[in-house]
Formats: C-alpha cells, sequence, structure tokens
C-alpha cells in the first residue's frame, strides 16, 4: 500500500528516537512491499527558534494532509521560562486539538524480561498487559477560562475544568470497543466524591456501559486507582479517565514495564488518521548522545501500522521483533542490567530491524 507519514521530531532525544522509528518503518515498507512516504516537518522548540511558534501552520496542514503523523517529544530547558508567551508543549497541545485526536491510547505491557527493571517486586508486574485510555482534547488543558491574574490578595491564577456529555461519550466509547477485542473489562476513573465534572463523567460512562453487556465495568476513583496501580496492576484490563488523571496515571504506570523508554502511544480521532509518540518527554541531557531507549517511538511505530494504516501483521512484525531483541538480552542504559548487553539509540534500532520477518 501507498501511504504518506509526516514526521515530526521535534526537541531533544525526540530527534534520536524518531530517526529510529523512521527506520523500522522503512524496513516494514521493504520487507512487505509498501510505499511509505515520510514528510518531515517543525513542532515544539525548534519551531519555536524557527518559526516564532511551536505549531507552524505549514506543520500542521501537513499533519492534515498525511495518514498518520509520527512524533517524538517537545520542550527543554531552553524553552521553560515560566513567563514565555510561547511554550514548545503548545505545539503538541495544538496539534491535538487541531487534529481533534480525542482518544489517546497508553498501553502498558510488562515483558516476562523485564519484570527485574521495574522498582516494583517481579511477582507485582509480571504479566500486567494494560491500556489507558486518557482523553486527550478537554478538561484542565483546554477549559476556559485559564489566566493568571492580580487579585485583591495578590497574584492569582486560574484554570478551568470543563466537559460536556458529547466529550465523555466518545472516548468512553473508544475504551469499551478496545475492550471486547481485549479481556472485556473497562475501569472508568474519577474523582466523584469532589468534582462536577467527574459526576457527569460517571454518569455518561454508566450509560455507555448499559450498551457493552459483554463487557465488565467498574468505576475507581483516582486516588484509589493510583494505589492499586502499584498495589495489584494486574488486575487491569482497560483504563479510561479524564485528560489530567490519564496525564498522571500513566507516568506511574511507566514505572511498571520499568522505564518510560518503553511505552509507546496512539492518539486518535473519528477517522483512521493518527498521531504516534513515545509517552517520555525530550530527556535533555541525552539528546545527540546515541543513548535514548527507542523501543517507545518503534512500537508507537507499530500501533500507527495498526490503527491508521490497518496493517495489523506488519505491526504484529515490529512488536515480534522488539520482544526477540530483549529476549536475546540487548538493553539501552534505562533498562540495563547484569548479564545483559549495553547498547545504543542507532544500535537498538538496527538490532530490532534485522529481526522484523514475514511470520
Ligand atoms: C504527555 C506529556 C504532555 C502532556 C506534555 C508534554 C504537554 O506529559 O504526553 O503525557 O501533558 O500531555
Ligand atoms: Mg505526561
Amino acid at each position: 500500500m501507498r501511504a504518506t507519514i509526516a514526521v515530526l521530531p521535534g526537541d531533544g532525544i525526540g530527534v534520536d528516537v524518531t530517526a529510529e522509528a523512521v527506520k523500522i518503518l522503512e524496513t516494514v515498507a521493504s520487507i512487505f512491499d509498501h510505499q511509505f512516504t515520510f514528510s518531515t516537518a517543525l513542532i515544539g522548540g525548534v519551531a519555536i527558534d524557527e518559526t516564532g511558534t511551536a505549531l507552524p501552520p505549514e506543520t500542521l496542514a501537513l499533519c492534515e494532509q498525511s495518514d498518520a503523523v509520527l512524533l517524538g517529544a517537545v520542550g527543554g530547558p531552553k524553552w521553560d521560562d515560566p513567563r514565555a508567551a510561547v511554550r514548545p508543549e503548545q505545539g503538541l497541545l495544538g496539534l491535538r486539538k487541531g487534529l481533534d485526536l480525542f482518544a489517546n491510547l497508553r498501553p502498558v505491557k510488562v515483558y516476562d524480561c523485564l519484570v527485574g527493571a521495574s522498582t516494583l517486586k517481579p511477582e507485582v508486574v509480571r504479566g500486567v498487559d494494560l491500556v489507558v485510555v486518557r482523553e486527550l482534547t478537554g478538561g484542565l488543558y483546554f477549559g476556559q477560562p485559564s489566566r493568571r491574574f492580580d487579585g485583591p490578595h495578590g497574584r492569582e491564577a486560574v484554570d478551568t475544568m470543563a466537559y460536556s456529555e458529547q466529550e465523555v461519550r466518545r472516548v468512553v466509547e473508544v475504551a469499551f470497543e478496545l475492550a471486547r477485542g481485549r479481556r472485556k473489562k473497562v475501569t472508568s476513573v474519577d474523582k466523584q466524591n469532589v468534582l462536577a465534572t467527574s459526576r457527569l463523567w460517571r454518569e455518561v460512562a454508566t450509560e455507555v456501559a448499559a450498551r457493552y453487556p459483554d463487557v465488565e465495568t467498574e468505576h475507581m476513583l483516582v486516588d484509589t486507582c493510583a494505589m492499586q496501580l502499584v498495589r495489584r496492576p494486574s488486575q487491569f484490563d482497560v483504563l479510561v479517565t479524564e485528560n489530567t488523571f490519564g496525564d498522571i496515571l500513566t507516568d506511574e504506570a511507566s514505572v511498571l514495564a520499568g522505564s518510560m523508554g518503553m511505552l509507546p502511544s496512539a492518539s486518535l480521532g473519528t477517522g483512521r488518521r493518527g498521531l504516534y509518540e513515545p509517552i517520555h518527554g525530550s530527556a535533555p541531557r541525552h539528546a545527540g548522545k546515541n543513548v535514548a531507549n527507542p523501543i517507545a517511538a518503534i512500537l508507537s511505530a507499530a500501533m500507527l501500522l495498526r490503527h491508521s494504516l490497518g496493517l495489523t501483521a506488519e505491526a504484529e512484525a515490529v512488536e515480534r521483533a522488539v520482544q526477540r531483541t530483549l529476549d536475546d538480552g540487548f538493553r539501552t542504559y534505562d533498562i540495563h542490567a547484569e548479564g545483559t548487553t549495553l547498547v545504543g539509540t542507532r544500535e537498538m534500532g538496527d538490532l530490532i530491524a534485522t529481526r522484523i520477518t514475514r511470520s
């Protein structure tokens, strides 16, 4: 098949890991006989430096015209001034909103050979295979008003958490559809004992659940969920939650997998077009040093093949190659342990690429 893929490396290690993800997609294209066309564009801090804005209009236009978007990471100390009017993160948020990608899938799968890489006990993390569906275009990230001002008692600031029933329904539906293809359990996470948005969330989630009698549903408060995620994570199959809760819970969940460098994500809307990015940040300290773990980016490329291009066998081939590379004992610094072989970003990409086979 033919497909156009927009590549937005962004800042820091985003550049290093995206190069490996593209390498993997090129390998897939040659082995499975596809034609992928890659176009690179600016986002984040580099875009601010070159154009004055974190999401140049031509970047958004390119993404709108592409079948899928592969993104690295945005941000860094250079652009971290809290008083700055333009911030790298605006690029990412603008892209998610601009493409209306309201459902962010963040799978957390613990590889058997990496149970020792987690700071949690092996018996707690072994066998964990869950997906967090994070609402991505609403809540505190986009609610208005959001501003800082001088009040009668000094400096004040306000952010707004707002949700409509339609915004809740569409993302909860994604979670239930996903659960049908998995272990058929959805945990809807909210803070309904305190927040009005959460009471609406639970009401709408309950209505959606009624249409999926084959799927087991539970509701959990977000503080309980944070605790259960490290206490007994294997109880979860699909979790669905609002934007900020999902942001926090997925960083927590990455500890199960041993490293942020292992976790991919897919951001989806109503069509097939999606945005694929590792959940980790730009890790400026490691940028350009050939040390970053490219697996999260590579697994994001696998999600791209599956969700935007419908290439299931190809996605599985990439996931199998990752598994084999880890089974063969190769590790980047973040998951390195005694008795395993330490490799750099490019070497890890190469090792995975050579393990991609048709079956
Ligand atoms: C993430 C990141 C982003 C978010 C930042 C970089 C804006 O933490 O993708 O989880 O908060 O959504
Ligand atoms: Mg985050």
